[in-house]
């Protein structure tokens, strides 16, 4: 982990930063396998320093690494297992020998660039909105559909980090009890705006400190010490691009494209991780000691659910681990099929970085890290 990422955690944590190699996720041995050349598009942002930060606390089988940004970018260097490498600005010729290929620099560039990265035989990962809800290209979280992998054509598309968090708490206990309808609440940090987001809230904070105006200038109101409807735009159906993004890729990652879905999203003064709170309600009844137990049992989930200490999911306990947090999981007194919990997850992590990397990695596990071919975007 870079020096000035886990020297914020500290300060966010309020203790040294544990960097687990594993997660209670779908885990599988990286050690022994062939090597690979990555690219990652989009290297010196949010989800792009993760990405690196994650590639080596997996010790993910690199044999080369291309780092592509923008033009403001090309000269600078990030490390990557203590060496140095430089950035690249992304071209069309920048994907030539490349085996994976990153992408997170924003629909605009996905669009332009995963066509030249598949035609020059590079499987794409794709963290941007672009190809998700295209029928033939997988949304994958492979602790809810890895078999969605398997008829991939080159380009696997990430899921939105609120959906992707959201999707993991509900998997478990949709196996056992079948859902039937969501409501769900966000509670959504700056870095689900990127770098420049972060830094608003930190510098909106530092301004209030010293008496200081607080200047926003990427989101439309000040994020420090407020809280606000999410910040994309309203749709035509009164709900927001994020809220419509959750509804459709929760249905597509579950399969259920009727799935009634109720959501609200909104920012927090949180530096990073999103939070959730969620109502679900399924076909049978489902206790809270049953869903506790099958969450706890479930990968890529921490059941945190003290009420004693009370002490339930946190962002600031999130931050960092690759794992979902779930707590606070209450059945409905009016109907035993409805359960209450909260969830708190790293979205920069398993919304964005880690949940690329696991595809990657389950693609090799699955033997279809095969070339890409001309596909269906
Ligand atoms: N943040 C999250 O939690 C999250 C979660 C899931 C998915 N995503 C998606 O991941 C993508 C990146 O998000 P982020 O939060 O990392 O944003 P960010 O911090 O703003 O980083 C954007 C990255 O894109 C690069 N970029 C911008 N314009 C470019 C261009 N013309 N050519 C090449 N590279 C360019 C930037 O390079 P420079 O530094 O050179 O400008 C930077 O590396 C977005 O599509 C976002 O929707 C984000």
């Amino acid at each position: 982990m870079a020096k000035w990422q886990t020297r914020k955690l500290e300060v966010l944590v309020g203790k040294p930063v544990e960097v687990r190699l594993l997660s209670s996720a779908l885990s599988f041995s990286m050690a022994s396998l062939p090597s690979y050349n990555l690219a990652i598009v989009g290297a010196t942002g949010a989800v792009g320093l993760e990405l690196l930060r994650v590639l080596e606390r997996r010790q993910f089988p690199v044999r080369d690494l291309r780092l592509l940004a923008s033009a403001r970018s090309a000269g600078k260097t990030l490390t990557f297992q203590n060496r140095s490498i430089p950035v690249q600005q992304l071209t069309a010729d920048a994907f030539d020998d490349i085996d994976f290929a990153f992408f997170s620099a924003g629909a605009t560039r996905s669009r332009e660039y995963v066509p030249v990265a598949r035609q020059a035989g590079a499987i794409v990962i794709d963290n941007s909105s672009a190809f998700r809800m295209v029928p033939d290209v997988p949304l994958v979280v492979p602790e809810i559909n890895p078999e969605a992998l398997d008829a991939h054509q080159g380009l696997i598309a990430n899921p939105n980090c609120s959906a992707a968090i959201l999707g993991v708490a509900l998997a478990p206990l949709h196996r056992a009890a079948c859902l039937r309808r969501v409501v769900v609440s966000t509670y959504q940090s700056a870095s689900g705006a990127g770098a420049a987001a972060m830094q608003e809230l930190e510098d909106q904070a530092r301004a209030f400190a010293q008496g200081q105006p607080m200047v926003a200038k990427i989101f439309p109101h000040p994020i420090a010490f407020n809280v606000f409807s999410h910040n994309t735009p309203v749709a035509a159906n009164g709900f927001n691009e994020e809220e419509n993004k959750m509804v459709e890729e929760t249905r597509k990652l579950f399969s259920l494209p009727e799935l009634p879905i109720l959501p609200t999203c909104i920012r927090v003064p949180v530096l990073r991780a999103h939070s959730e709170s969620v109502t679900a309600e399924f076909a049978s009844p489902l206790s809270a000691a049953e869903a506790r137990a099958l969450l706890a049992a479930a990968p890529g989930i921490k059941v945190i659910d003290d009420p004693e200490n009370n002490t339930f999911p946190m962002p600031l306990r999130a931050s960092g681990d690759l794992d979902v947090h779930v707590g606070r999981i209450r059945q409905d007194p009016s109907d035993p099929r409805t359960l209450a919990f909260f969830v708190s997850g790293d979205q920069l992590l398993k919304g964005a970085a880690w949940n690329a990397v696991q595809i990657a990695e389950t693609l090799i596990h699955r033997g279809l890290a095969r070339k890409s071919s001309a596909g269906p975007v």
